[in-house]
């Protein structure tokens, strides 16, 4: 069995939790793309977890984690997270943690180039978690990238850094930096790539190997359908493929033996950095923002951002359900809208005064949507820790029927609190059967 898990809206919908919950019937995890711009916080008793490159799984001693040949990885904060996480109690070894020999190193000039693109682009800039992620990936098309396996080879790692170093300094000092020294580069990196090496791995031939051996698989999404390079509000996405599609590219696995899609939703939207967000609570919805962001943690966890809050999104949703192919939906967060009187869900969009239900291309036109809504009755009761479906107010339930019948397919899970237990799992659903095992 091998099940994807991918966010359907703009990020931080409560992967980290569900991957952590759904890891313990399962074997294997592993992220296919993105790098060390996720955030993924999971609950474990009194302890918080947040990773970034690493998959969810790795909190439990039993799983076999891997980090997919689609991944941009950043040596320096792979060890300071294995690090981190080995003071919290959790054993990270090469026998548990494999990192694909084809996955793409960030540079510490990647860094140094996201700063300048964003300076560059002034108010139009993305809004990007400034970690290298779409330098290292701009090189990774550009066929100049450095993946691990080369960097295990000393004299090509020099090489690849000299001749990558000169394109990129032309940039950096164009923009009044100090230009990098290639020396400093190659002798910061040439250690931790040394102690990497007994972590990597050919992640797909194990991958396929341990599906022979019907190992249960689980594919960690980072990021999420709406930051998607290809199928989201471009140009204000990352620079990788979370959807269902990158999943297999980015794992190394084939279409056909992934069995399953999960996505990922929150009973409302949020947004980090800049971008079209048609159904963000601005002005006099200020104060909800405000009750939601705080409710609901709505800081970013690695750049501590305050995210953008908005009302639940139909229209986007759906796409999402379309493009990734959900079987099955987590709906996270019911908790959060505890205290709220009424609640609107966008149904439609209007471009002037004409309805459309599908999502457009382009972000120009997303700027000028006109969210249709339709109201609904908060139920006005603590739903905090909730597990068994029939406990929830009965507005509760009509919300959660309303927004499954809006997406056009199953809520099998529903989250009452950030706590693994604090999850309802819904009786006959596709959901029920995966979390059997
Ligand atoms: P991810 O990036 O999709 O893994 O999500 P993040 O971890 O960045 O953000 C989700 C936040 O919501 C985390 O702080 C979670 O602990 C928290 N969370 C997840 N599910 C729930 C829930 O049902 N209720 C509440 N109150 N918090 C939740
Ligand atoms: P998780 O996995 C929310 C956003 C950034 C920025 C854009 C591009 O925790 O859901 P990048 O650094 O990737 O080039 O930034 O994407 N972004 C995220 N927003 N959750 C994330 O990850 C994100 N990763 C990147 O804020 O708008
Ligand atoms: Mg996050």
């Amino acid at each position: 069995m091998i099940i994807v898990i991918i966010g359907a809206q703009w990020g931080d919908e409560g992967k980290g939790k569900v991957v952590d919950l759904l890891a313990d019937r399962f074997d294997i995890v592993s992220r296919y793309q993105g790098g060390h711009n996720a955030g993924h916080s999971v609950y474990v008793g009194d302890k918080a977890f947040v990773l970034r490159l690493l998959p969810s799984g790795i909190i439990h001693p039993d799983k076999t984690c891997v980090l997919g040949n689609g991944m941009v990885i950043d040596p320096k904060a792979f060890f300071e997270e294995v690090d981190q996480i080995k003071e919290k109690g959790v054993e990270v070894t090469p026998e548990r943690l494999k990192v694909s020999s084809r996955a793409h190193l960030i540079m510490s000039y990647h860094r140094a180039l996201d700063h300048t693109s964003e300076e560059r682009l002034g108010n139009e800039k993305i809004g990007t978690t400034l970690r290298g992620i779409g330098p290292a990936y701009e090189d990774k098309a550009g066929r100049r990238g450095i993946r691990v396996a080369d960097a295990l080879s000393p004299e090509l790692l020099k090489l690849r850094i000299e001749r990558n170093l000169e394109e990129a300094n032309r940039i950096i000092v164009l923009f009044g930096q100090q230009p990098l020294r290639a020396d400093d580069i190659y002798n910061e990196i040439a250690p931790l790539v040394e102690r990497l090496r007994p972590f990597v791995c050919e992640t797909s031939h194990f991958l396929a190997s341990a599906r022979k051996m019907n190992k249960k698989i689980l594919l960690e999404g980072a990021q999420a359908t709406l930051l998607d390079v290809d199928h989201g509000t471009y140009p204000y996405v990352t620079s990788s493929n979370p959807t269902a599609g990158g999943a297999s590219v980015g794992a190394g696995i084939p279409p056909h033996h992934i069995t399953g899609v999960l996505g990922i939703v929150r009973t409302y939207a949020t947004r980090v950095g800049e971008g079209p967000f048609p159904t963000e609570m601005l002005d006099a919805e200020e104060t909800i923002a405000h009750l939601i962001r705080e409710r609901g943690n709505e800081y970013g966890s690695v750049t501590k951002r305050p995210r953008r809050c908005g009302w639940f999104d139909a229209v986007a949703t759906r796409y999402a359900a379309e493009l990734n192919g959900f079987d099955s939906i987590a709906l996270t967060k019911v908790d959060v809208l505890d205290e709220l009187e009424e609640i609107k869900v966008c149904v439609g969009y209007e471009i002037d005064g004409v309805r459309i239900d599908t999502f457009p291309a382009v972000s120009h036109d997303l700027r000028q949507i006109k969210p249709v809504y339709e109201t609904l009755e908060g139920w006005q009761s603590s739903t905090l820790g909730v597990t068994d479906f029939d406990d929830l107010p009965e507005k509760a339930r009509s919300y959660v029927k309303f927004l499954s019948e809006s997406i056009g397919v199953e809520i099998g899970l529903i989250s009452t609190g950030p706590e693994r237990d604090q999850t309802v799992i819904l009786k006959d659903s596709v959901m029920e059967g995966w979390f059997a095992g």
